[in-house]
């Protein structure tokens, strides 16, 4: 593989993305993606480094994709989980990433409540930190695939309508997937109730909705949210039967989508809530191919910031 002319050492957010290294992320995702199809294509370029995953909340997704990515290029891999490691006993999230650099890593992925750490750290250590989901601020790795799988599926998000529907306000995914999708040139609409979604967001430069039917009718895909309990600290609707009756996507109101419309959810699903069992396991669903190819974005993005001209 050419040596690349990526110079950005820590995967921090979209928003400060350009759109060129938006694409060199996508472009070598799909070179990883056809690697990962044949083994025999399959290569080492991570060989001899080490990447510690130290995930601070609970993920499925995100930790094993980084995981089996980083394995596929032959690194070595460490998970650590905030349970089972000292910050349980009071050491400060500095001085853990200080240890684990002084222990070797090459690179430290991060999972963390608070809003900014990966940022924190990136200005603590040397070595490259890559944001695996930041309380509600940013999951810009989950962007890069909901895109990378968008792109898969339309051919360019360019002039497509997306809208992304639920718990907007605590989201981080909404956040990062608006600014990877609307540099892209996606038009995107952020749907839910007026609580979850206030008005503000349209100095983002959003469309925001409270009314289903009119979210749903034009879009080329809908990105459903579950609601974010672990970050709300009151109820912000009534009850969860009351938001599923109002915004709950189910076979019914699926009607209002056009035909071949994609859904896509970054998961974890709460079926029967934000969406009914068979839309979620429907044709148009793309909800497994975003975790599938979730495994090549993570491989890209390992590559390059392990990789970057900064380092
Ligand atoms: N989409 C996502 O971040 O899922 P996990 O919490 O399981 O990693």
């Amino acid at each position: 593989m050419e040596k690349s002319n990526w110079c950005r050492k820590s995967l921090l957010g979209i928003e400060e993305l350009t759109n060129k290294e938006i694409n060199q992320v996508l472009d070598l995702s799909k070179v990883f993606k056809n690697e990962l199809s044949d083994v025999e294509k399959r290569s080492d370029h991570l060989k001899g480094k080490r990447i510690v995953n130290l995930f601070m909340e609970p993920s499925t997704r995100t930790r094993i994709a980084f995981e089996v990515a980083a394995k596929s290029l032959h690194a070595d891999v460490i998970s650590i989980a905030e349970q089972s490691s000292s910050l349980t006993k009071g050491e400060t999230l500095r001085d853990t990433a200080m240890n684990i650099q002084a222990l070797g890593a090459d690179a430290i992925v991060l999972r963390h409540s608070s809003p900014g750490s990966p940022l924190f750290l990136s200005r603590i250590v040397d070595v490259p930190i890559i944001n695996a989901g930041d309380g509600a601020h940013e999951h810009p790795s989950q962007a890069l695939l909901d895109l990378y799988t968008l792109q898969e599926k339309l051919g360019s998000v360019k002039g497509k309508k997306i809208t992304i529907l639920g718990d907007i306000l605590f989201s981080r995914v909404a956040r990062s997937n608006f600014w990877a999708l609307s540099k892209m040139g996606a038009e995107v609409t952020f749907a839910g109730p007026s609580t979850l979604v206030p008005k503000r967001f349209e100095s983002m430069g959003a469309k925001v909705s409270h009314n289903l039917k009119e979210s749903l009718s034009d879009a080329d895909a809908v990105i459903l949210l579950r609601i974010q309990h672990e970050r709300q600290s009151s109820s912000h609707f009534p009850s969860l039967a009351e938001y599923t009756k109002i915004f709950g996507l189910n076979k019914n109101r699926s009607k209002w989508l056009k035909e071949g419309a994609l859904i896509l959810h970054p998961g974890p699903i709460n079926r029967g809530v934000e969406i009914d069992s068979e839309l979620a396991d429907s044709s148009n669903s793309a909800i497994l191919d975003q975790v599938s190819n979730g495994i090549a974005v993570r491989m890209a993005i390992l590559y390059l910031c392990t990789n970057s001209t900064t380092s």
